[in-house]
C-alpha cells in the first residue's frame, strides 16, 4: 500500500493507503483554502481532494505552502458540470464531503443572479446526487457537510440573534441561492437518508479574502489613498469571525457533528460598518506610520446596496454547548493580523487586483 508514484516534483502516495478520502469543494477560495490547509496539515492520514473551478475568486496561490504535500490533490472541477462531478466521484472513494464552492458576493448576485442559481443551487444538487449514488446502500461513516451562511435567516431589524430555529427569510439573490441549497441538502437527508450536516456562519475576515468584500477592499483602498465607499450611512451591523476560527468549527463539526443537525457559528462580535471602517483606519495609520486620523478622511458615504440587510447576529450557543467550540481570536488581534498579511503579501494582492478586478470595481462603484 505504501507504493509511491513520482508525479512531477511531487511524490504521490497510493490513494488506497489513506484512512479517509475527503472532498473539499471551493478549496481555492478564501475560507476553503484555510480549511484545506488545516486538514492537509492536521490529518496526514487523510487524502484531501480540493475540487475548484478557479473562478475569479479561486486562487491556487492561496495554497502554495501545501501544494506539494503527498496527502493533497487538486482537481479543476466545475460543480455545475454533471459529467465532471461524476468523473471525480469515480476517481476517488470519497467518504466525506465539505462543500464550500459557491458564488459568494452579495453585490455580484444583485448584478447577475444566474451564476448564483447555477453554482449554489444546481451545483449543490449535482454533488448531492453524486454522493447519493456513490454511497448507495452504505452511508455508515459517510458525511456530506454543507457550508452555509447566516444570511439565509434574513435581516434583524431589532434586537435578538439568529438561532438554528429561526425561519429562513433570505433577502438577496445570494442568500436566496444559499437558502435553496440548504433546503436541498435537508431534503436529501429527509427523503433519501443521506447523512448531512449544515453550518450557518456569520461574516468571516482574515488573510486571502478577495478584495471585493468589505475588510480587504478597505485595506487596499486605505493603502492606496483611495476613497472608502461606505454604503448608505454605514449603520448596518455584521458579526465578524476570524477565518481560522471558522475553519476550527468546520473541523469540529465534520468530526463530531450529528448527522441531520444544523449548527450556527458566529463571533459574538457585532460592529456597525462605519465603526469598523474607522477602527481599521486607525490600525492602518499606525501600520503605515501615518498621522492618526488621516485615513479616516478617505471615508466616502455612497449609494446604498439595494435591499441591504440591516443586521446579522448569531446565537452560537448550540455549537458552544454541545461541541465545545468558541472563537479564539479577538477582533483587534485578528484585524491586525489581517492588515499585516495584506501589507506583506503585496504580490498576491497585485495579482488579484489586476485585470478583471479593475473592470469590476469600475462597474460596481461608478454609479454609487
Ligand atoms: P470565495 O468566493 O472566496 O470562494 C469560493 C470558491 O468556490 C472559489 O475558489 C471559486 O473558484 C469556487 N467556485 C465558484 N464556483 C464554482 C463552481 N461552479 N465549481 C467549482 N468551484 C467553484 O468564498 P468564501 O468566502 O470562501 O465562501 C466559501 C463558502 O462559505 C461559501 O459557500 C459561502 O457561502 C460560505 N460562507 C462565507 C462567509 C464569508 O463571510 N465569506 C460566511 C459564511 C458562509
Ligand atoms: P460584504 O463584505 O460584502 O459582506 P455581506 O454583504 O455578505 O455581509 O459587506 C459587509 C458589509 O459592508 C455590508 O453591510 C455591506 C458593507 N459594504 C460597504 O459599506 N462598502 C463596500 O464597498 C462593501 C463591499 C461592503
Amino acid at each position: 500500500n505504501e507504493i509511491c508514484l513520482a508525479m512531477g516534483n511531487k511524490t504521490e502516495r497510493n490513494e488506497m493507503s489513506f484512512s479517509r478520502t475527503i472532498l473539499i469543494t471551493g478549496g481555492a477560495g478564501f475560507i476553503g483554502s484555510h480549511v484545506v490547509r488545516r486538514f492537509v496539515r492536521k490529518y496526514p492520514s487523510y487524502l484531501v481532494v480540493n475540487a475548484d473551478k478557479l473562478t475569479y475568486a479561486g486562487n491556487l496561490e492561496n495554497l502554495t505552502d501545501i501544494a506539494d504535500r503527498e496527502n493533497y490533490r487538486f482537481e479543476k472541477t466545475d460543480i455545475t458540470d454533471k459529467k465532471s462531478v461524476s468523473a471525480l466521484f469515480r476517481k476517488y472513494p470519497f467518504d466525506g464531503i465539505i462543500h464550500l464552492a459557491a458564488e459568494s458576493h452579495v453585490d455580484r448576485s444583485i448584478d447577475n443572479p444566474d451564476d448564483f442559481v447555477m453554482t449554489n443551487v444546481a451545483g449543490t444538487v449535482n454533488l448531492l446526487n453524486a454522493a447519493l449514488s456513490a454511497w448507495s446502500g452504505n452511508t455508515e461513516n459517510r458525511l456530506f457537510y454543507h457550508i452555509s451562511t447566516d444570511e439565509v435567516y434574513g435581516s434583524l431589524e431589532g434586537g435578538g440573534a439568529f438561532t438554528e430555529q429561526t425561519p429562513y427569510d433570505p433577502k438577496s439573490p445570494y442568500s436566496a441561492s444559499k437558502a435553496g441549497s440548504d433546503h436541498f441538502v435537508r431534503a436529501y437527508h429527509n427523503t433519501y437518508g443521506l447523512p448531512v450536516v449544515i453550518s450557518n456562519c456569520s461574516n468571516n475576515y482574515g488573510p486571502n479574502q478577495f478584495p471585493e468584500k468589505l475588510i480587504p477592499l478597505m485595506i487596499n483602498n486605505i493603502k492606496n489613498n483611495k476613497p472608502l465607499p461606505v454604503y448608505g450611512k454605514g449603520e448596518n451591523v455584521r458579526d465578524w469571525l476570524y477565518v481560522e476560527d471558522h475553519a476550527a468549527a468546520i473541523d469540529l463539526i465534520f468530526h463530531k457533528g450529528k448527522p441531520g443537525e444544523t449548527y450556527n457559528i458566529g463571533g459574538g462580535n457585532e460592529w456597525k460598518n462605519i465603526d469598523l471602517v474607522k477602527f481599521l483606519c486607525r490600525i492602518m495609520d499606525r501600520r503605515l506610520n501615518r498621522e492618526e486620523g488621516i485615513s479616516e478622511k478617505l471615508i466616502n458615504f455612497v449609494k446604498d446596496r439595494p435591499g441591504h440587510d440591516l443586521r446579522y447576529a448569531i446565537d452560537s450557543s448550540k455549537i458552544r454547548n454541545t461541541l465545545g467550540w468558541k472563537p479564539t481570536v479577538n477582533f483587534e488581534e485578528g484585524l491586525e493580523k489581517t492588515v499585516d498579511w495584506y501589507l506583506s503579501n503585496t504580490q498576491w494582492l497585485q495579482n488579484v487586483i489586476s485585470g478583471e478586478y479593475v473592470k469590476y470595481y469600475e462597474k460596481m462603484y461608478r454609479n454609487r
